[in-house]
C-alpha cells in the first residue's frame, strides 16, 4: 500500500495555509510529521482525512487518484483519524462513541450486551487500562477520552491511521500501551502518520520524519542520523543551548500553604506550600488526583476538608472569582471546555479574566493583547481580532497561558502548560515561568512530562492515587525514580 500525496494547497478564506505540499508513505511504515505550532500539521492531515477537501494537487492511493469530500469518503477507503481536538460526545458512553453507526443488532435491535463487550475487547486489546465502557464520556478526565478517540479509530483496523498529537496527554504505561499499538499495527501494515512536539518520541518510533515550516515541508530526517537539538534548530530558525533553566535558590515566605486537603474519591490529605520566588513541580500519572488538586486549591472544586492560606492569610471563601481577587490564577489543561471561549476573538480571551465591565477600553485591551501575543509569539501574528477556534492548537494553549498572565497573579497554578506546545515556545514557557518565579511568584507546575516535571522545577512533589507520595529533590532525582514512587513501587 502506497500513499503519496503531491502538491498540497489548501486556504482559508483567501488565506493559503498549505503550499504545495508532498508527503510519501507506504504500508508498515510510521511517518511523522513534526513543525512549530501553526506550521500546517493538522491542516495537512484533515485533507488526508477527508476533512479539508483540498483546493489543488493530488492524493494517490496505490496509484490511484481519490477525491474525498468528507471524513465519511475517508473512512470508507480505511484512513482513520484521531483529531487533536478531542471529538467525542460527551453525553454518549464510551461504547457508543466508539461504535457509533456500527453498533451491533440482534432481530432489529441495538444489541447493547454485545457492543460493551466489543468496546472492552478493543480497549483491552490496546491495553489502556481502567475504562468503562458503560461512563458517560464527559465523566472521563481528558487522559482517558484521548484513549477513547484512539480505541474509536481501531473498531475497524485502518489501512492508514492518522494520530495528531496522541500522546500530549498520555504518559506512564498508557504511553506505552501506545507505542506498542503502533509498533502492532505497522507490524500487520499499515501505514501510521504520526504527529507530535515530543521530539525524542518522534526519533523512537518513526521510520521517516518529515518537517513542516510555515505551510511547507522543508525537510525529510532520517531518525538515526538526526537529533533533537538539530531538529529544534530547524523548525525554529535558532540554535538552542539549554531546554530548562538554571534552578532557582533564593526563595521568600510561602505564598501558598495547603493543609490537609481532602476530597474523598479524588485525594487525601494533601499538604504542600509554595514560596515565593519558587517553582514547584507536581508529578502524578492520570488518575493521581493532580488536576482535581489544583482545582479545589482554586476554588472550583469544593474540598471535603483542610484549609488553603494565601500570603498568609486563610481562603475562606472557597470560589474561582475569591481565588483571583487574592491574585491566585489556575492555567487548565483542558483548554476547549474551561480555558477559553473558542467563538470569541483572541483579544478578548486575552483580557477575560481581568475584564471589569465593559469599561476597559477597546484600545487598551488591544494594547494589551497585542503585548502578550508579541511575548508568547502567538502566531499568526495578526489574530488578535480572530476567534481562537481558528488557531492552531499550541497557539490556542499560548493564548489560555496570556490570559492568565493578564492578571499578574501572585500565585501561579499551571497545569499541563506546554501540553501541544511546541519544543521551541516550550523553552520560552520555561524562560517566561523562570522570570516570573525569580520576579517573586510562586508557581505550582503540574505535569504528566516527567522530563518537564524535573527539569523546570526547584522541587518536586509526587502523587498517586490521591495522595502525596514523595517530595524529592530535582537536581538529583533520577526519572526512573519519579515514575517509581509514582506508580507505587520505589526501591
Ligand atoms: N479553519 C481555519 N480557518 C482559518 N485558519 C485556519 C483554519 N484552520 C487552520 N488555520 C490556520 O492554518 C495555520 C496552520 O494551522 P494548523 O492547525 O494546521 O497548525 P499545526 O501545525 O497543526 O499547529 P499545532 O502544532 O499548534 O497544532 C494556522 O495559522 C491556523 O491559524
Ligand atoms: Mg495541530
Amino acid at each position: 500500500m502506497k500513499l503519496e500525496l503531491e502538491s498540497v494547497r489548501k486556504s482559508f478564506g483567501g488565506v493559503e495555509v498549505l503550499h504545495g505540499v508532498s508527503l510519501t508513505g507506504e504500508g508498515g511504515q510510521v511517518v511523522a510529521v513534526v513543525g512549530a505550532n501553526g506550521a500546517g500539521k493538522s491542516t495537512l492531515i484533515k485533507v488526508l482525512s477527508g476533512a479539508h477537501p483540498l483546493d489543488s494537487g493530488t492524493l494517490l492511493l496505490n496509484g490511484e487518484r481519490l477525491a474525498l469530500r468528507n471524513p465519511r469518503d475517508g473512512i470508507v477507503q480505511g484512513i482513520r483519524t484521531v483529531y487533536q481536538e478531542l471529538s467525542l460526545v460527551p453525553e454518549l458512553t464510551v461504547t457508543e462513541n466508539m461504535l457509533m453507526g456500527e453498533l451491533p443488532k440482534k432481530a432489529g435491535l441495538i444489541d447493547w450486551k454485545a457492543a460493551h463487550q466489543r468496546a472492552q475487547e478493543i480497549l483491552d486489546q490496546i491495553g489502556f487500562s481502567g475504562i468503562d465502557p458503560h461512563a458517560k464520556t464527559r465523566q472521563l478526565s481528558v487522559a482517558k477520552q484521548q484513549m477513547v478517540e484512539i480505541a474509536k479509530s481501531l473498531v475497524a483496523e485502518p489501512r492508514i491511521l492518522i494520530l495528531d498529537e496522541p500522546s500530549a496527554v498520555l504518559a506512564g504505561s498508557d504511553l506505552d500501551a501506545l507505542f506498542a499499538l503502533v509498533r502492532k499495527l505497522t507490524a500487520g501494515g499499515t501505514l501510521v502518520i504520526y504527529i507530535s512536539h515530543r521530539l525524542v518520541e518522534v526519533l523512537e518510533l518513526a521510520d521517516k520524519i518529515i518537517m513542516m515550516k510555515d505551510g511547507a515541508t522543508i525537510a525529510e530526517l532520517e531518525p538515526a542520523k538526526t537529533n533533537e537539538d538539530e531538529m529544534i534548530h530547524l523548525m525554529a530558525g535558532r540554535k538552542v543551548d539549554q531546554i530548562y533553566p538554571t534552578r532557582r535558590e533564593d526563595f521568600g515566605q510561602a505564598l501558598l500553604r495547603v493543609d490537609h486537603l481532602a476530597r474523598p474519591g479524588e485525594f487525601e490529605d494533601i499538604s504542600l506550600q509554595v514560596r515565593a520566588g519558587e517553582v514547584v513541580g507536581l508529578f502524578g500519572l492520570v488518575g493521581s488526583g493532580r488536576s482535581e488538586l489544583a482545582e479545589t486549591v482554586f476554588g472550583a472544586r469544593r474540598p471535603v476538608g483542610g484549609q488553603i492560606n494565601l500570603g498568609g492569610q486563610p481562603l475562606r471563601a472557597r470560589t474561582p472569582k475569591a481565588a483571583l481577587r487574592r491574585r491566585m490564577a489556575l492555567v487548565t489543561e483542558d483548554r476547549g471546555h474551561t480555558g477559553l471561549v473558542l467563538g470569541m476573538s483572541v483579544r478578548d480571551n486575552v483580557i477575560l479574566a481581568t475584564m471589569k465591565g465593559p469599561l476597559l477600553r477597546m484600545r487598551r485591551a488591544s494594547a494589551r493583547a497585542a503585548q502578550r501575543i508579541e511575548q508568547l509569539s502567538i502566531k499568526p501574528a495578526d489574530c488578535a481580532a480572530r476567534p481562537v477556534w481558528q488557531l492552531s492548537g499550541g497557539n490556542q494553549q499560548k493564548v489560555v497561558l496570556a490570559k492568565w498572565l493578564e492578571v499578574a497573579p501572585q500565585v501561579l497554578l499551571l497545569d499541563e502548560p506546554t501540553r501541544g506546545v511546541d519544543m521551541a515556545t516550550r523553552i520560552d514557557i520555561y524562560r517566561m515561568v523562570d522570570s516570573l518565579a525569580r520576579s517573586g511568584m510562586g508557581i505550582l507546575l503540574i505535569s504528566s512530562d516527567l522530563t518537564e516535571a524535573i527539569g523546570a522545577s526547584d522541587r518536586l512533589l509526587v502523587m498517586r492515587e490521591g495522595t502525596m507520595a514523595a517530595e524529592l529533590d530535582p537536581a538529583s532525582v533520577t526519572e526512573e525514580e519519579v515514575l517509581a514512587y509514582s506508580i507505587g513501587t520505589p526501591t
